[in-house]
């Protein structure tokens, strides 16, 4: 990826220790990231501490942090109220193998926003959290296959690493997505058991289902594609895939892990009422710390009592279940939603309006704490009209502007969308607009 000159040599001059202590990690880590997206050229910069909704490195640059741990921190970094709750769980014991009360106060609270879940099983990721609600509804239905969307992203276990990013070329019919396996190491076979669907095509998803009625058992979806921006369901699409679930005895799982406690209290279930069979989560429920869930339908879920296998020696741990009933019933309030939709929205409009002053083609997608700018006219649905009409390159060069400019505005790929969390004030979001107020001229010339 071409980064414009001076941004690049601004940004490798502000990061000098960070490139040489990346170089140090690459001796011991593969890529020096615990995760590979987090590698990015020329170097990341390393992270000295964060506090609030700042990023510290290590050269001593600070951030103002709208990545927010890939959408885990809604509730910004080090909240004191978290903090403060998980150290005391310190001194009583941070893991039980042996059942604690923790575990029906973290299931109520989630309970509460989640009409769809009887019954909860806690994990430590959403990978977890798929790969055991891909299992359970193929136990509950008796059919293998899994059902999943073109683009959308569900962890890295292998059966939903297919199809995630699919280059141009690869993709095959529009109607019929081709399975493409994202990684070395994966089984050819696995295809076998995965049917690809394209998203916001009813039609098309009622087709590959009718022609596989007998082995679909499970689809599983991002209720809103967050690994394609912040490309939402068509009206009534998500409520259609509902009812063709229903005709075609398909378990309806809902991935969360973005969306949960983010786009509503109760994720996009509630923000778009519709009542999946299943749901995931992850992420920002923990505020910053590790942890998943999935839940669902009492009989779905009582698989697990017969059968369908979910164990794991850190599941419900009551450090991070201290963390996660602290988030959801004293954190995330319903004033505290108001503050940072508001915020999603000041923010939104400030894009707009810098956009249409300086010439720039593009728009913003905001869903509550949620939002992305496109910096193309043209709509984007689906994870095809993404690979279209995005210039990953562009995007890459405002990425880059914003970050020498000291706001970080989203993780590293111009698919992801920023996190308000509700440490952000009214302040940062001037700062972070004025920060593109002043790389916006720039652009405008480039685009
Ligand atoms: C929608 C979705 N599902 C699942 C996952 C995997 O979660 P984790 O990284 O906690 O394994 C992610 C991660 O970004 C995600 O965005």
């Amino acid at each position: 990826m071409m980064i414009w000159d001076n941004l690049e040599s601004e940004y490798v001059d502000r990061t000098t220790t960070s490139k040489e202590r990346y170089e140090e990690l690459q001796k011991h880590v593969p890529a020096g990231v615990a995760s590979t997206y987090r590698a990015w050229d020329p170097h990341p910069f390393v992270i000295d501490r964060a506090e609030g909704v700042y990023l510290h490195d290590i050269d001593g640059n600070v951030y103002i942090d709208f990545d927010m741990n890939n959408g885990a921190g809604m509730v910004g970094h080090t909240h004191p109220v978290v903090t403060e709750a998980v150290k005391n769980q310190l001194d009583d014991g941070t893991l039980f193998t042996h059942p604690h009360d923790l575990l029906a106060e973290a299931a109520t609270e989630l309970k509460k926003r989640w009409d769809a879940m009887d019954l909860i099983r806690f994990t430590n990721s959403g990978t977890e959290s798929t790969m055991h609600a891909i299992r359970i509804a193929r136990a509950y239905t008796g059919k293998n296959k899994l059902l999943k969307i073109e683009g959308s992203y569900h962890g890295v276990h292998d059966a939903v690493l297919i199809s995630k990013s699919t280059p141009e070329g690869k993709l095959g019919h529009p109607d019929r997505p081709a399975k493409v396996i994202e990684s070395e190491g994966i089984p050819e076979e696995i295809a076998e058991t995965v049917e690809i669907a394209p998203w916001n095509d009813l039609d098309g998803v009622e087709t590959i289902m009718r022609e596989h009625m007998n082995e679909i058992g499970a689809l599983i979806v991002e209720p809103i594609v967050m690994n394609v921006g912040v490309t939402q369901p068509y009206q009534e699409f998500l409520q259609g895939l509902r009812e063709l679930c229903d005709e075609y005895g398909v378990a309806y799982i809902f991935d969360e892990v973005k969306t949960g406690v983010k786009v509503a209290p109760g994720g996009a279930a509630e923000y778009y009422g519709v009542k999946p069979d299943l749901v995931t989560l992850a992420k920002s429920i923990g505020g910053n710390f590790p942890v998943g869930a999935f839940g669902g339908r009492e009989e779905i879920m009582r698989t697990i009592e017969d059968g369908a296998a979910h164990y794991g020696t850190y599941n419900g741990n009551p450090l991070v279940l201290r963390a996660v009933t602290t988030v959801l019933r004293d954190v995330l309030t319903e004033s505290a939603y108001q503050h940072v939709n508001d915020l999603g929205e000041k923010l939104a409009a400030g894009y707009e309006d810098i956009m249409a002053d300086t010439g720039i083609t593009g728009h913003v997608k905001n869903v509550n704490s949620q939002g992305i700018v496109h910096f193309t006219d043209e709509r984007i649905d689906n994870y095809r009209d993404y690979l279209e009409h995005i210039d990953p390159e562009f995007h890459e060069n405002y990425w880059f502007a914003m970050l020498n400019q000291g706001v970080l505005p989203h993780p590293h790929h111009a698919s992801q969308q920023w996190t308000i969390s509700i440490q952000h004030e009214e302040k940062h979001i001037s700062e972070h607009l004025e920060a593109f107020k002043n790389v916006a001229p720039r652009l405008a010339e480039r685009q």
